[in-house]
């Protein structure tokens, strides 16, 4: 752990072990320079405890940069929660109150909302020990619902953008889009792909969604096992990080990849790997800003749900387009283009 911390370009991480539970929390602050710093609350087992913090700081920083390239006031941070194994999911809301007890007590250094794991509903209980610094509770609880629609509206929007310019046609009809996670994201996505003509696949580890997409909505379904190698024009990854690999981009058969999972690298190197094979990849960070873009636009500036929703289109489809020009300009990949814009504008504000 020393040495991850060591490693770690970013400012703050506030660990928590949660002794009724056994839940390791961490809260990782990336980046505190355009505004405070906010982020999802993520909820998984990990394999060890370092994973996790791993995991969260790598997050935090997707954060940090996630906010910089549209100019968002806001900073890096994610917080994780390490469930054990044997975790008693009675003992949740107890949980989520002791956190919302750590988020309020850190006094606005890190704000919250839903992530993997974590939905409306949970952000109601951590609300209650964590207000005001508790994003997208439930509209019952006066918050404005979850982020995940809005996340896929941004994908959505990235997937025209990089139809567009792959093939010069902005058009889906036809087109072959291949979804993995059918979630929060994967699933309103997939209502706006088959609303646009696209033919979906899609691939997902849970029974029951793979049976209701499979069986009453008709969509082809894919194995995990045969998801890389699957012929598409888009691949579009909206579940967990780390699938494009040195092991899975040589198998890719798609033509882009485009998706609302965070940190879909699993090192700078893949950037690399897809640009050789002439796989057209938007950051993940520039297209799933959707979600964070539209809640604090609405809970912190007022925004209607409409303005949300055209200021997400807007803003991802410029941003997408800027950061290609600039891959295409320097020569350089797109994965490499984001971060030269989003570092520029976090040089302005040091
Ligand atoms: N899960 C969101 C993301 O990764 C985090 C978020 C949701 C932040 C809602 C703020 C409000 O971008």
């Amino acid at each position: 752990m020393e040495s991850l911390m060591q490693q770690w370009q970013g400012e703050t991480v506030i660990i928590q072990h949660d002794k009724p539970t056994g839940v390791w929390i961490f809260i990782a602050v990336y980046s505190t320079l355009l505004g405070p710093a906010a982020g999802g609350t993520r909820m998984k087992r990990y394999p060890d405890v370092r994973e996790a913090l791993r995991d969260a700081m790598r997050l935090a920083k997707g954060m940090a940069y996630k906010y910089a390239v549209p100019g968002m006031p806001w900073g890096g941070g994610k917080a994780v929660m390490a469930l054990p194994d044997d975790f008693d999911p009675a003992l949740r809301p107890g949980l989520l109150r002791r956190y919302g007890k750590l988020v309020h007590q850190l006094g606005g250094l890190f704000y919250t909302g839903p992530d993997m794991g974590t939905c409306s509903p949970d952000m109601d209980v951590i609300a209650e020990t964590g207000a005001p610094y508790i994003f997208a509770c439930t509209p019952e609880a006066g918050g404005s619902g979850s982020s995940g629609p809005y996340t896929a509206l941004g994908v959505f929007t990235g997937i025209l953008a990089a139809c567009e310019h792959a093939f010069g046609d902005v058009s889906l009809h036809g087109r072959r889009v291949l979804v993995q996670g059918t979630g929060s994201v994967g699933g309103p996505l997939i209502e706006h792909l088959r609303g646009a003509g696209a033919e979906v696949l899609f691939s997902d580890v849970d029974e029951a969604a793979v049976r209701y997409y499979r069986d009453d909505v008709g969509l082809t379904f894919v194995s995990s096992e045969e998801m890389y190698g699957t012929e598409c024009d888009i691949f579009s990854p909206c579940a967990v990080g780390g699938i494009l690999n040195k092991n899975t981009v040589p198998e890719l058969r798609c033509k882009a990849v485009v998706g609302g999972a965070n940190n879909q690298l699993e090192e700078v190197d893949d950037a690399e790997r897809l640009r050789r094979r002439e796989i057209l990849y938007a950051p993940d960070f520039v297209v799933n800003v959707g979600g964070a873009m539209a809640i604090l636009g609405m809970e912190t500036l007022g925004w209607e749900r409409d303005h949300a929703e055209s200021q997400v289109s807007a803003n991802v489809r410029q941003a997408l387009q800027r950061v290609f020009e600039v891959a295409d300009e320097k020569d350089i990949s797109t994965e490499a283009a984001a971060e030269l814009i989003a570092d520029e504008r976090l040089k302005t504000a040091s």
